[in-house]
């Protein structure tokens, strides 16, 4: 029923600048736009694209209306992680007998190069599913777009689809969701992690489509005398939403080489411990680990092969949404490990110096 990620849709303040960030430091193409000048009075969308990757951001033309209140609540955030679907009706009416609020009834969108058919339904917090029925639509992204291709040089890339978008829920909810996900678009489990460090703790389960394109970890805080991430993001967030965009890449070494030339993107730095521990860790792999050192790609391993990741730090202006890059070699988790590896690192440090 659930063919893909269709799209991920942002609310943002500046659509144009946002989407200056993506073409210009993340090596996004200007893909398509619709606002005034196609006839959408509310909003001005940006839609830049990678691979398979669709990313659309949207700024509101006027302090009133749903899109200026979740700017104000959220600050830039997802709205949207919309996804391909075979039948927009059928999938529409199963999500609503799975208890989905109604957004958007199933409806058509149409222009010169075809029609697409599209519905919406709520999920956590503020966030919407929008299910697009493309059929044979040839147009600019969806009807009501018209193409946006500003000239310039863009650099060389690998992202080549959404691997996953990791989502925060509150407290106490996750099984709830879970559940939610398995009822209303047929999702399987596909994934359970629980990450308790000295200093916070999540509960993670991770669900998924059943052709196996489509994956949402699903993060809780767990009780615990520290602040996890989760609890950081629901703080600042204003609830429930979705955390980070994981893009999955070819070639994460030639990636992230070219966005440390281009200097646009702040990673998160790992300590020079982790990759003491690392040969030890996950055993022998393909890449030199000096490199991955120098670029700060961390690696985590499963029964079915490894992972290599690594993660921006936010780009959302508020401490919410981040970035990651991860190129799978068979495994598939979600860097799980890292999370404790990380944080012994430091731990590692910290004795050196004596005060552990
Ligand atoms: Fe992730």
């Amino acid at each position: 029923m659930i063919q893909g990620f269709d799209h991920i849709e942002s609310y943002v303040g500046n659509a144009h600048a946002t989407a200056y960030f993506f073409t210009h430091a993340l090596g996004f193409r200007p893909y398509a736009q619709a606002g005034l000048e196609t006839g959408r009075r509310d909003r001005h969308s940006y839609c830049v694209q990678q691979g398979k990757i669709r990313l659309v951001f949207t700024n509101p033309l006027s302090p009133r209306g749903d899109i200026a209140r979740h700017v104000r609540q959220h600050g830039d955030a997802i709205r949207d992680i919309a996804l391909t679907v075979e039948d927009a009706q059928v999938a529409f009416e199963r999500c609503l007998e799975a208890g989905a609020e109604p957004i958007a009834e199933p409806h058509v969108l149409e222009d010169a190069h075809g029609s697409v058919r599209c519905a919406s339904v709520g999920t956590f917090g503020n966030t919407v599913h929008t299910l697009v029925e493309r059929g044979f639509y040839r147009g600019a992204f969806l009807p009501g777009f018209c193409p946006w291709r500003p000239t310039g040089e863009l650099s060389a890339t690998h992202l080549v689809a959404v691997d996953h978008v990791a989502c925060c829920v509150e407290s106490g909810s996750l099984d709830r969701w879970v559940d939610f996900y398995e009822r209303a678009f047929g999702f399987g489990e596909v994934h359970h992690e629980d990450i308790v460090t000295e200093q916070s703790a999540m509960n993670s389960k991770v669900v998924g489509s059943a052709n196996g394109v489509v994956k949402l970890p699903l993060m809780e805080p767990a009780s615990h005398q520290g602040k996890s991430q989760i609890d950081e993001f629901l703080e600042y967030h204003g609830g429930a939403g979705a955390q980070h965009l994981a893009f999955l890449s070819d070639d994460i070494v030639a990636q992230v080489e070219a966005l440390q030339r281009g200097g646009g993107v702040d990673f998160l730095e790992t300590p020079d411990p982790y990759y003491d521990a690392l040969p030890g860790r996950v055993g022998t792999i393909r890449e030199d680990i000096e490199v991955l050192r120098r670029l700060n790609v961390v690696v985590d391993r499963d029964p079915h092969g490894y992972l290599l990741q690594v993660f921006t730090r936010p780009v959302t202006g508020r401490p919410t949404g981040f970035l990651e890059v991860i190129q799978r070699r068979g495994a598939r988790g979600f860097g799980g490990g890292n999370v404790r590896a990380l944080f012994e690192a430091v731990e590692r440090v910290q004795a050196a110096r004596g005060n552990l």
